[in-house]
């Protein structure tokens, strides 16, 4: 029997129920694969458990297999066989791939794989050793525990992504990420099966790679934080070895302002140049009419070809406002002698000329939303951030064209509107053939608001749910379903060694001076941190704004949100005492209450915390609204006249800025509120 997976997740309990063992196994994998069939019994993982690679082995499919028997030691504390056997017999796991696979992952490269688990054997077959990697994470996905020990339920998986470009962006020129911070997120995406690692290398607050031509870059441009080559090559190897593709970016003609406070003379004003610290929309641009500066394009672009191997190269291209060009009379005069009628022309004919460089060191350029520009040829493949309508327009035009706008992560969105936004939505009027043009999806990570501290808990474990929609079926969609496998998943990626769960804790400490934050905790698990801009709005952070403040410390989408909304819902749809979601609900904001004077207490012994005062103060009120609310539509009271006009204002209050932060339930108890009889 085959069926649809997003069936398979909702009944996988009750298929498998009769498993010898008693408790029935649920089904964590994320992404769901695209075909998945459960069988009868199970494979124990037992100290004689071994691994064997029958057809085809090399070092790279070697280290995937030991890493996750490393894996499946570190969970299951079982000490594991770590030579391979290369014959068949005897061997618990046999993976069977038909060959290396390309000796630079590719876009396109065949990462399908299939996973046959019996009561006796697991057998894993993939064409290539990234479709192994692939299945390899789906199998320490899948192993259970069990009442008896460790297992794996009995399954057939055939699995391929939908999307052969699914991307992570981390943008390192804002705030430096180091070494252990890009292995541990190449970790999570591999664990999450993302393919592509998009290194945002520069940026006007900062210039990340090492140049042997041009050491002034990093030396001026980098207040001593960036990447050797020597480092970037060993990441670059690193995400092979998951088969995950690194595509560099060095964003021009715009966002450059780093390049110029060594190299000045590339910039199109008079200079001198300081790396910027605040953030936005900056003026400083590259000249582009001047030779000079392609002779030193041609040479860097060449220099980092021999660190980034991959096909694609990114030239950024985004937000250039031709404000300095327009104020350099030679530009102008450029602009005019060649019939360049605005500074977006100009970028045009920038662009046109960054490609031959491209073309000339062999690679493919892809550039943001603003290259898209009739002079350009159709193999520049463009990268959408302002939305499914400028992406429709690329691949309407010729072009080949990658979305990124619904998978911003500082817009501090939940995981499902996240999940819910489909690279191509069902009423795309793109047609087959355009279709073929959209080659995936990235996640973006700007780094304008976070450091290496803070980085993960902004990224992970959101960008799983974001991976599921890149890879698997369009029919997986379940949102309940989505949030239950991505609290376990989250669990196995800090295992991984991910912080996203764990920095809350050491940064709650950090702010309280004492190892007693149970009152702090209970109030991050009902706030979030606002949204870019509008931190921004309140904050006007910069590149040297400390990012150690309650708001840094929480983290975006806590359960508190989803399930205040879902048990809202259900209680909504039959409101009674003997609903059960009105116990749920009681029991949630009657822990607010109570919390709330400790809270209090809590945030006035903190001088950074006074930003949040207002939250800890509005906590009991909102609590006491709920309650009431739940009252009155249990038992189908009316509530006095006022008493709705006035708990909606102080909901409304409770949306006013404050600290930076929000309530995660506000929402659903507006919705509560409203259903109130008066
Ligand atoms: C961008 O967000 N400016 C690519």
């Amino acid at each position: 029997m085959k069926r649809a997976v997003a069936g398979a997740a909702l009944v996988w309990g009750v298929t498998l129920g009769a498993m010898a063992q008693g408790a029935p196994p649920q089904n964590h994998l994320m992404p769901q694969p695209a075909e998945l069939r459960s069988t009868q019994g199970s494979l124990p993982l037992s100290a004689s458990f071994q691994v064997a690679t029958p057809v085809f082995h090399d070092d790279r499919l070697d280290r995937a297999i030991a890493r996750t028997l490393t894996h499946l030691e570190a969970t299951t504390a079982q000490p594991l066989r770590t030579e391979i056997g290369r014959g068949a017999a005897g061997a618990t796991l046999r993976v069977e791939v038909q060959g290396a696979g390309d000796a630079v992952p590719s876009y396109g490269e065949d990462e399908s794989y299939t996973l046959d688990v019996t009561a006796t054997q697991a057998e894993l077959a993939a064409k290539t050793v990234v479709g192994a990697i692939r299945g390899l994470a789906t199998l320490e996905q899948l192993l259970e525990r069990t009442p008896t020990g460790y297992a794996w339920p009995a399954v057939h998986i055939a699995d391929e992504p939908r999307y052969h470009w699914r991307g992570l962006l981390i943008d390192c020129g804002r705030h430096f990420e180091p070494v252990p911070v890009i292995e541990r997120t190449l970790d999570a995406m591999a664990a999450v099966k993302l393919n592509v690692f998009h290194w945002h290398l520069t940026e006007d607050q900062g210039f990340r790679i090492e140049s042997k031509l041009y050491p002034k870059l990093t030396a001026l441009g980098s207040d001593g934080e960036f990447y050797t080559q020597e480092q970037a090559r060993a990441i670059v190897a690193y995400a092979r070895d998951r088969g995950i593709r690194v595509v560099p970016e060095f964003d021009i003609p715009g966002h450059s302002r780093s390049w110029f406070v060594g190299y000045p003379e590339l910039a199109s004003g008079p200079g001198p140049y300081t790396i910027r610290r605040d953030f936005g929309i900056e003026d400083a641009a590259m000249d582009p009419t001047r030779e000079s500066t392609y002779v030193f394009l041609d040479r860097f672009i060449g220099e980092m070809t021999t660190i980034f191997p991959d096909a694609y190269l990114h030239i950024g291209g985004d937000e250039s406002n031709g404000k300095s060009w327009k104020a350099n009379s030679q530009i102008v005069a450029f602009m005019k002698a060649h019939n360049l009628a605005d500074t977006g022309a100009l970028q045009a004919y920038f662009n046109q000329r960054v490609l031959k460089l491209l073309q000339k060191h062999n690679r493919q350029m892809v550039g943001w939303d603003e290259v898209l520009n009739p002079a350009l040829p159709k193999d520049v493949v463009v990268q959408s951030w302002r939305g499914a309508q400028a992406l429709t327009q690329s691949a309407q035009g010729g072009y080949r064209g990658i979305l990124s706008q619904p998978y911003y992560l500082d817009g501090m969105k939940s995981a499902k509107e996240h999940y819910l936004a489909d690279i191509v939505p069902p009423d795309s009027p793109l047609t087959a053939e355009q279709r073929q043009l959209i080659l995936g999806g990235e996640i973006c990570m700007w780094g304008e608001q976070l450091n290496q501290a803070t980085i993960d808990s902004r990224i992970w474990p959101r960008a799983a749910a974001i991976a599921e929609r890149f890879w698997s079926p369009a029919t997986v969609n379940n949102v309940d379903d989505m949030y239950r496998r991505l609290a376990v998943v989250s669990l196995q990626l800090e295992q991984l060694g991910l912080t996203h769960l764990s920095h809350q804790e050491v940064a709650l400490r950090g702010l309280a001076g004492s190892q007693d934050v149970r009152p702090l905790a209970f109030l991050a698990s009902v706030t979030e941190p606002v949204s870019f801009g509008e931190r921004y709005r309140q904050q006007h952070t910069s590149q040297l704004t400390p990012l150690t403040n309650f708001v840094d410390a929480i983290r975006p989408d806590p359960p508190s949100r989803h399930e205040s909304n879902m048990l809202t819902h259900h209680y909504l749809a039959k409101p009674g005492v003997e609903n059960p979601a009105y116990g749920a609900l009681v029991s949630f904001y009657q822990r607010c209450l109570q919390q709330s004077p400790a809270v209090d207490e809590a945030v006035r012994a903190v001088p950074q915390l006074q930003g949040v005062q207002p939250r800890a103060e509005q906590l009991p009120v909102l609590a006491g609204i709920a309650l009431a609310a739940l009252q009155y539509t249990a038992h189908g009271t009316h509530a006095p006249a006022g008493w709705k006009q006035q708990s909606l204002a102080t909901l409304q209050a409770a949306e006013a800025p404050a600290g930076i932060v929000r309530f995660t339930f506000l929402a659903p108890l507006r919705e509560l509120v409203q259903a109130v009889a008066e």
